[in-house]
């Protein structure tokens, strides 16, 4: 069972676009592993997209991250890592294909909705920056073999 991380950004709470984007996960059959809103530092907003430092839009986007609170989720099923990059389609709305998240919410590349984890590693890493053990649940929901035959 794979595990992703998906963060809400400010414009998805200030739109109150939070419920309908939760459902398109709920309704695709992955299981909610942690879920919490916060209110970042700057600091962790930083690290947590230290591989942008440099680029001409990292000061803004840092400064919209830390400006509101996040919601920030633990999302696992069988490629749930995949899954959940194409439930939120491609970096820019106005790119994004109808039907997915930033293609159905969004205009813009900053203000896209939702980050989610694009691979195995960064999973893993970023998970461990916005969860601690303790805040994750392993269960298993009494729908489970409706939703996969691989459990
Ligand atoms: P995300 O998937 O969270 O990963 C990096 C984020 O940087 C991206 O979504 C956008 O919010 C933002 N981003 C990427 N490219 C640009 C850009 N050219 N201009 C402004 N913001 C960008």
């Amino acid at each position: 069972m794979e595990r992703t991380l998906i963060l809400f950004k400010p414009d998805a709470i200030h739109r109150h676009l939070v419920g309908r984007i939760l459902t398109r996960f709920e309704e695709k059959g992955l299981r909610f592993a942690g879920l919490k809103l916060f209110q970042p530092t700057r600091a962790l907003i930083e690290r947590h997209y230290e591989v942008h430092r440099g680029r001409p839009f990292f000061a803004s986007l840092v400064a919209f991250m830390s400006s509101g609170p996040l919601i920030a989720a633990v999302l696992e099923g069988p490629g749930a890592i995949a899954v959940v990059r194409k439930l939120v389609g491609v970096t820019h709305g106005q790119q994004a294909e109808a039907g997915t998240i930033r293609g159905d919410f969004g205009l813009d590349q900053q203000y896209n909705l939702v980050h989610a984890s694009d691979g195995p590693e960064t999973a893993a890493a970023e998970i461990a920056l916005f969860f601690t053990p303790e805040e994750l649940a392993s269960y298993e929901r009494v729908t489970e073999r409706w939703i996969t035959r691989r459990q």
